[in-house]
Order: C-alpha cells, then structure tokens, then sequence
C-alpha cells in the first residue's frame, strides 16, 4: 500500500481538501494520512467535524497574530521531523498558503513527490495577493503532480516550462466539496430579516490590511445607511487584523450582523440565501457562480479570472467608491444584477477529487 499523507493548514485547505482526503480513503491500494499543521485553529477543526475527518498528526501551530516569518520557520522545523519518522511516498497539499509553501519545500528536501492540488492560478504579482502568489510559484517549483482547476491554469504552467505530462487539468475540488453539502439544506443559524435584501461580506487578505479593510467597512456603513431595505451578514476572520476593525467601525449598526466565522454548512446557506456578495476570498469567488449569486470582489486583482471573464464576478477593489457604486448598480438595475447573477460554473464539475485520486492510485513508486 502506498502511504500518502494529505497535509492541510487553514480553513479553505480543510474544504478544498476534504473530497480528497475522502476519496483517497475509500482506495484499498492507499494509506492515506491526514496532516493537520492547524495553521488555523479553530476554523480547521470546524470544517474536520463537518467531512468527519480526525488528523492523524497534528502540529498545532498557530499562534496569536502569526507573522509569516515565524510560522514559515515553525511549520519547517516541524515538518522536518514528521517526514522523517513518517517517510510517506508522497505528500498531497492544496492552494497558496503557507502551509502549503512549507510542506512543498520539505517535500522537496526530504526528496518525497509532491502533488500540488489547485495548481497553476497565477496573477503574475508577487504582492497581490501577498504573500500567496509567492507560495504558489514555490510549491509550482516543486511540485510532481500539478492538478490544475482550469485550462488556463494548465497554460500558466506551461508558460513557466512545467512539462505537459505532469499537468493534469481535474477542475477545482471546492466544487466537489460544495456539491457534497449544498443539497443538504443547510440552515445559516443566525435569525435574519426576510423583509430585506441580504449582502453577505467576507474580508481577510493580508493585503488589505490597514486602510483597505477600513475603506471596505466605511462602504459596508455607506451602503446601509442609504438602503433601508438591505441587511449585512459579516462572518468576521478571526485575524486580528480584521477582527478588531471590523467590530469598531461596523459593530453598532441594526441592519449590520456581525458574527464568528460560520460553519461550511450554515456558510454555503448564506451563500444561498445572499443577494448579493462582496468578497476578498479565493473560495468564494469559486462557489459562488457555482450557486448563481453575484459577487463584487474587493480585491485589485484575482488570479481566479475566468469567473471575471464569463460575466458573473467583477472586480472592484478594496475601493470605497467602486464598492458603493457597483453595490447600488445591483441592487438599483434588475437588468445588471439579472447579468451578474448567472450559473456559471467555470471551476469543476464536482470531480476533480475523483481525478486526482485514480492518478495517485495508478502511480507506481
Ligand atoms: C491564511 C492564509 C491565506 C488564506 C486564509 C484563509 C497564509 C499566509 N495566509 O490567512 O492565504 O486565504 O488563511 O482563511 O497562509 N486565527 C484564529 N483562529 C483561526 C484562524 C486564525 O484565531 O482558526 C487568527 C490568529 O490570530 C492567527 C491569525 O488569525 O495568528 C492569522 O492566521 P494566518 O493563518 O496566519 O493568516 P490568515 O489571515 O488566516
Ligand atoms: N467559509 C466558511 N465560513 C465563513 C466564511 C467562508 O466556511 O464564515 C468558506 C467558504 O465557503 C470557502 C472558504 O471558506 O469555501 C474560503 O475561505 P477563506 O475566504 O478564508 O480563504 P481563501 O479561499 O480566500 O483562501
């Protein structure tokens, strides 16, 4: 049996690989290990008890307020000594973390084969969004399997020199993982006011810290107090980051809830629920065609552009106006939120994990 170890840091890691991490252990020619570097705590464990998954090893990393450097350095020291008692044959990690960056570069030193789930998203901009556009491009440096969610995924592969036959285009398994739970009827659990029109808000990139978040919360202040007729929904990040401006400039407003970050269920039902989203997450900007909702992104750019490209995600920036302006378009013009709020899926059919998984099994070590 082939011992392979899926390693998992933060929240979208434990969902993305879920599905995975599922499928691998259904396989009777793999021992599949799960690796919880618990890069978050609390988040991580709340979407382990959802997909009934309990890590074999837990490195219990996080600490308050983290700075990348001593996390870097944390997560290598420990992952040095787990490669070496544990020798998997391979090592299996999703997306743009640092996690993900951390077990690339031990892999590499321990000389183990790495699989690079959600491989290939670039926007060619080492500091946007930072520092994960350098973690991808390390883990791409390294990895032996590139499972990239698009065909344009594959091609910023190519044009980096990855040979062909080491990329396999799989779709993302965010969507396999939204399929598993989406027709469960989940319920969002927080009591909402159906009489109005609910923006669900999500905000946590490092580089919209400082004045970009404050400038997304006075929008989020600006569009409430000029539409009696809406409700936020805002599962704050418990970075500290956001936390602590998010409670100070938004924390006293009737038609503003904030709350803990939610569950993947009652999450995937705001989604549902939502008429709109405003969003800085990778994730979301993935699921959300998925359900048919639109979403403004407050970033300056994405290296999801092909949601972008299909019409049904636009980018406006951590921007105060552009923010307020193309919020108000949506809710004002039925014809330009009819635009937006289209089901487009360009991320998966829902078996990307499926794929993944008959690749690792066919490999002969
Ligand atoms: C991390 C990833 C980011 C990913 C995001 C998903 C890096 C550098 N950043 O960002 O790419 O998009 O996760 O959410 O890899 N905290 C808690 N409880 C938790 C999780 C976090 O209290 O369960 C707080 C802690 O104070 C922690 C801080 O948030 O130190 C930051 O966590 P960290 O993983 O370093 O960064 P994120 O902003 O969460
Ligand atoms: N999510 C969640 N609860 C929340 C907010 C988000 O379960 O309160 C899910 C969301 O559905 C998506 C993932 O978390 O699958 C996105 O995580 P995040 O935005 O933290 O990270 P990113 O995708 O930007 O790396």
């Amino acid at each position: 049996m082939k011992k392979i170890i899926c390693a998992v840091g933060t929240r979208p890691e434990a969902i993305k690989m879920a599905p995975v991490i599922l499928a691998l252990k259904q396989s009777e020619h793999i021992n599949c290990k799960v690796l919880a570097t618990a890069q978050h705590r609390d988040m991580l464990d709340q979407v382990f008890d959802i997909f009934n998954i309990v890590p074999d090893f837990d490195l219990d990393i996080m600490r308050p307020n983290q700075t990348l450097t001593t996390l870097t350095a944390r997560l290598l020291l420990n992952l040095d000594s787990i490669f070496h008692s544990e020798k998997p044959d391979a090592v299996l990690a999703q997306g743009d973390t640092t996690t993900v960056m951390t077990i690339a570069m031990a892999c590499f030193y321990h000389g183990i084969p790495f699989g690079h789930v959600e491989a290939g998203l670039r926007t060619g901009d080492l500091s946007n969004p930072f520092p994960e556009e350098m973690n991808r491009v390390v883990a791409g440096k390294l990895a032996k399997w590139h499972f990239a969610p698009t065909e344009r995924a594959r091609k910023n592969l190519l044009n980096e020199g990855v040979d062909e036959n080491d990329i396999q285009v799989t779709g993302n398994t965010v969507i396999d993982a939204l399929h598993s739970v989406v027709d469960s009827s989940p319920e969002i659990g927080i009591p909402l006011d159906s009489s109005k029109r609910l923006i669900l808000v999500t905000a946590h990139r490092r580089e919209n810290f400082g004045e970009p978040i404050k400038e997304i919360c006075r929008a989020i202040l600006h569009l409430v107090e000029h539409n009696a007729d809406i409700q936020v929904l805002f599962p704050v990040h418990p970075n500290p980051n956001v936390h602590q401006i998010a409670h100070e400039l938004l924390g006293h407003h009737s038609q503003i809830i904030l709350c803990d970050p939610l569950g993947y269920l009652p999450f995937v039902a705001a989604m549902k629920a939502a008429h709109i989203i405003l969003s800085d997450s990778g994730g979301v900007q993935e699921e959300a065609p998925a359900l048919g909702k639109p979403v403004l992104v407050m970033r300056h750019r994405t290296e999801r552009p092909e949601a972008v490209e299909a019409g049904v995600v636009k980018l406006v920036g951590p921007v105060f106006e552009n923010i307020i302006s193309e919020t108000q378009r949506l809710l004002d013009n039925p014809y330009a939120y009819k635009q937006l709020a289209r089901n487009i899926s360009p991320y998966g059919d829902g078996k990307a994990s499926q794929r993944i998984v008959e690749t690792i099994t066919k490999w002969k070590i």
